[in-house]
């Protein structure tokens, strides 16, 4: 058993942020599923959003761009913490050793879709794994952090593993650390600490194309909920309009919507511009629009793919601006200096998550959820470009500090039993674990998609229904592995997705229902779960 001041659960951008700040007052261990960089984080491609321009843009105007991204969704008051405090998180991760890219000794300030302004610091096309990379070293030389990598945590301990009862009614429930699964040895360890935060980013594999590693598989909001914790707008998935197109890839190559902010335009195989038929923003408009609006063009003309073409521009800025990207699309046959590239939606990002507060406390005491698996407010129905890597840096800030003043008024519980696995044994048909998270990637891709209706959303759930009864029945007579505890996990965000989604009756942001095809009046409801 090990007792620790600071839990985290997580090495990206939020659980590191948060981490480095953490670490001057007590000891931070961070549990990390795989390699510590093997995050959302690292393939974070476009940037990170911020006024750094004072000439041009303003506070006001990125606050206003963020607003209607979120199609009245939005916490205005989360939305102006985001925007006024972002700078300085930013200028504190040039501080870390992050290099953005510049002009002179200007920063180098892109655009990308719904933004009024070009406000987006970028290095190259590989911006995540530059913010990672620089994280990381300083996390190395915290002699306050150690990172267990390869640690799954499975539970987080509450009241229920001490033997009382507890529902999502109880206002009282509190954290005491975590069961995690060492994959080294097999064994479940618990983990004890005065506070614990969830950073373990997005549940991009409930679907079958998604740009999202093998990694984000929800397990905090699932964690969270079936401890009685509460979840908010989890039907709002954002699904990125240009994922690389290019079959039997998973998960699918992001083409950064930075292509479009330099110029791109998405086409049709006769190499027609479509969007203005859909949006006056034409290829810029928020990213609901266009993935709805090629989504509709693919049905129109039957085709997989659009296309996306910046041909047009010199090859000298692509090769500054996109290398990677480059690259990639050349070791399959694709010189994007001369030839359009192939692109389709795949699901990239979850708005909703775990409820949070303005300072991230989940409801669940001595719980705190940063970063994609966190619904603070500030996306809404549709999360604005670069907004995400901006949030998770202001509240791991924010959230360090709440911690740290909280962590000296809380004593570590006393009895916490080890790990049951009475009556489990190892198994010997892992593959049904594969066909059962197949089975429930196709449904969600069918079903509760970028178009959704009620009868696709029952018929999604009573198939989930099946899969749930047999996961739970497996994870119950089994030894954990972290492939099942996987498909748990992604199995009960699917549900909450499509629960979300049953819950909303209109058409808001990223949620289009053909049975409503139109907002409500009046103040919009978050979906609370
Ligand atoms: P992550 O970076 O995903 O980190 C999650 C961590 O939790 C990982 O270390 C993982 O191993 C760990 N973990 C998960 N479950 C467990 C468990 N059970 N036990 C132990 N550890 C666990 N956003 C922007 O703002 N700008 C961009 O340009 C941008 N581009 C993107 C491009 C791509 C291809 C993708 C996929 C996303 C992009 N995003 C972008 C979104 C952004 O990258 C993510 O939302 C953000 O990085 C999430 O950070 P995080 O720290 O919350 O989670
Ligand atoms: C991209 O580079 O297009 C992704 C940006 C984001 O998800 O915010």
């Amino acid at each position: 058993m090990q007792k620790v001041d600071f839990l985290v659960i997580g090495s990206g951008i939020a659980g590191l942020s948060f981490a480095l700040k953490a670490a001057a007052k007590g000891k931070v261990l961070i549990l990390t599923k795989v390699n510590a960089d093997e995050t959302n984080t690292k393939y974070a491609q476009g940037g990170i959003a911020a006024v750094f321009d004072p000439e041009t843009d303003s506070f006001e105007k990125h606050i206003s761009d963020t607003l209607i991204a979120g199609d009245g969704l939005c916490d205005r008051k989360i939305v102006e913490i985001v925007v006024t405090e972002g700078p300085d998180r930013i200028q504190e991760l040039i501080d870390y050793g992050t290099n953005f890219d510049k002009h002179g000794s200007e920063y180098d300030l892109t655009r990308e879709g719904g933004h009024s302004e070009k406000r987006i610091l970028h290095y190259k096309d590989i911006t995540g794994k530059e913010i990672e990379r620089a994280l990381l070293e300083q996390v190395s030389k915290n002699p306050n952090i150690e990172i267990l990598t390869h640690y799954y945590a499975v539970e987080i301990i509450t009241q229920h593993h001490l033997g009382i009862e507890v529902t999502r009614e109880t206002n009282d429930i509190s954290c005491f650390g975590v069961y995690a699964l060492n994959v080294h040895t097999g064994q479940v360890e618990t983990i004890l600490s005065k506070i614990t935060l969830m950073a373990t980013g997005g549940a991009g594999n409930i679907y079958s194309a998604t740009t999202n590693p093998v990694i984000a598989t929800g397990d905090g909001i699932a964690m969270i909920y079936r401890a009685k914790g509460r979840v908010r707008d989890m039907e709002m998935i954002q699904f990125h309009p240009t994922s690389l197109y290019n079959p039997g890839e998973y998960p699918s190559f992001l083409i950064t919507e930075a292509v479009r902010g330099e110029g791109g335009v998405l086409k049709n195989k006769r190499g027609e511009e479509f969007m203005q038929n859909y949006d006056p923003r034409g290829s810029l408009a928020p990213r609901d629009i266009v993935a709805r609006s090629i989504d509709a063009e693919m049905k129109k003309s039957g085709e997989d793919h659009v296309y996306l073409d910046i041909s047009f521009k010199s090859k000298e800025l692509i090769l500054q601006h996109f290398p990677n990207i480059y690259e990639k699309c050349l070791s399959i046959g694709l010189d994007i200096s001369k030839d359009m590239i192939p692109v389709v939606p795949a699901a990239h990002y979850l708005c909703g998550g775990i409820l949070v507060d303005e300072f991230g406390h989940s409801t669940i005491h001595r719980l705190f959820a940063c970063g994609e698996c966190s619904s603070t407010g500030l996306h809404g129905a549709n999360r604005l470009a670069s907004n995400s890597l901006l949030e998770a840096a202001v509240f791991g800030h924010r959230i360090a500090f709440q911690a740290m003043e909280d962590v000296d008024k809380i004593r570590f519980q006393e009895n916490v039993p080890d790990w049951n696995e009475f009556g489990t044994e190892q198994s010997n048909e892992e593959i049904l674990v594969t066909h059962n998270l197949r089975e429930v990637q196709r449904m969600m891709s069918d079903y509760v998609g970028i178009v959704r209706s009620d009868f696709r959303l029952e018929r999604a759930l009573r198939r989930l229904k099946l899969v749930k009864d047999e996961t739970e029945e497996f994870y119950k007579k089994t030894k954990l592995s972290v492939k099942l505890c996987e498909l748990r996990n992604l199995v009960q965000c699917a549900e909450l997705v499509i629960r979300c989604a049953m819950k909303r009756k209109e058409s808001r942001g990223l949620h289009y229902t053909t049975d409503y095809p139109y907002k409500l009046g009046g103040k919009p409801e978050n979906s609370v779960l």
